[in-house]
């Protein structure tokens, strides 16, 4: 009897710890003194085409210059639509033919963004990309670890209510997010799970889709119902988003949160859109660039650079300046 019980418990709390440890974690070492640097880049697989090569060519210059130790991709990662299979050509003609620097070399970690989901996603998440390009890590929701702050990459195109209408101009690949709802829910469950853990670093959250934007997009209405209240709960440091083709800071006047969308990799100049104004944008750029994140326990110097190199906005953030007093 007693062997059992003890069976019956065992299996209901693996199966309550795989429940609530459903985002895979990675760990990413820091820098001897502490501190970390990376880039962040959005929207780009063009197979080099509007400027997507020009503006590799500048993150490989200045990915050196800050010794980076990782890339953090805001998702549209292949256009127009992802990878058909593991053997797609676009992979290498996007991505690997197109980062050569040496100092590119490092992990870049990716999420998926609408354009990403017109493909075959189940290629684009698999395992043998990574036989390819080792640099490859691409998943749909995952948590990246290190000593000095967390990132909680979050798949944020199944929140969108239009990909889902029908009829549709396009195919979406949904299998593994349907039911809907039951992904949804799940998807935030772990992320409010995750998000509260008692922690003392940095809370970076990254997805593809705008929460605040004041560009082509603006707002995505879902992320701003659904996502935003738990980012704002948990005290998230930072918002890191592509999907509008632009360069862009929002400031949030109601928590320590800052709104920052880099999805300069390729095609802009789509224009701002006409409806929206929002007070708390601090800088925009409707242009090719990416964004630089240097950071130490206490200190983060983000920089954004346009297609030839140059510093278009420069903001030095400390830890705590936000936080509730
Ligand atoms: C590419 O960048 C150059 C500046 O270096 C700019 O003049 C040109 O319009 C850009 N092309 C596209 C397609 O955005
Ligand atoms: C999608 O990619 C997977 C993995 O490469 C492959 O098994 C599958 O046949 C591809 N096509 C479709 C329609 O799923």
């Amino acid at each position: 009897m007693a062997m059992v019980n003890c069976t019956c418990l065992v299996s209901w709390l693996l199966c309550f710890v795989s429940v609530s440890a459903e985002f895979q974690r990675f760990e990413q070492p820091v820098k001897p003194d502490g501190s970390l640097s990376f880039l962040v880049v959005g929207d780009w697989g063009r197979k080099g085409s509007f400027n997507q090569t020009k503006v590799a060519h500048q993150m490989g210059r200045v990915a050196e210059e800050l010794n980076i130790d990782f890339v953090v991709s805001t998702g549209d990662n292949f256009y127009n639509d992802g990878l058909a299979s593991i053997s797609d050509p676009a992979f290498e003609e996007s991505f690997s033919d197109i980062y050569t620097a040496k100092s590119l070399e490092k992990q870049w970690y990716s999420v998926l963004g609408n354009h990403d989901y017109r493909g075959n996603v189940t290629a684009q998440l698999s395992q043998i990309l990574q036989k390819k390009d080792n640099r490859w890590l691409c998943q749909r929701s995952f948590i990246l670890s290190t000593e000095i702050a967390d990132f909680f990459f979050v798949d944020t195109t199944p929140f969108v209510d239009k990909y889902f209408k029908k009829p549709s101009p396009h195919k979406y690949d949904w299998r593994g997010v349907l039911p809907r709802k039951q992904y949804l829910k799940g998807l935030l469950e772990d992320l409010e799970l995750a998000l509260g853990e008692p922690s003392t670093k940095w809370k970076i959250v990254v997805g593809h889709h705008t929460v605040r934007s004041i560009g082509y997009h603006g707002d995505t209405e879902e992320l701003v119902k659904n996502l935003l209240p738990i980012l704002q709960a948990h005290e998230v440091n930072m918002y890191l988003n592509g999907h509008d083709h632009c360069l862009q800071h929002i400031e949030s006047t109601k928590s320590s949160l800052q709104f920052f969308t880099s999805g300069g990799g390729s095609k802009a100049w789509k224009g701002k859109s006409p409806y929206r104004t929002c007070e708390d944008n601090k800088f925009y750029y409707d242009g090719q660039g990416f964004m630089t994140l240097e950071l130490t326990r206490a200190e983060a110097k983000i920089r954004f650079y346009d297609v030839s190199g140059q510093v278009l906005y420069n903001l030095d953030l400390s830890k705590n300046q936000y936080s509730a007093m």
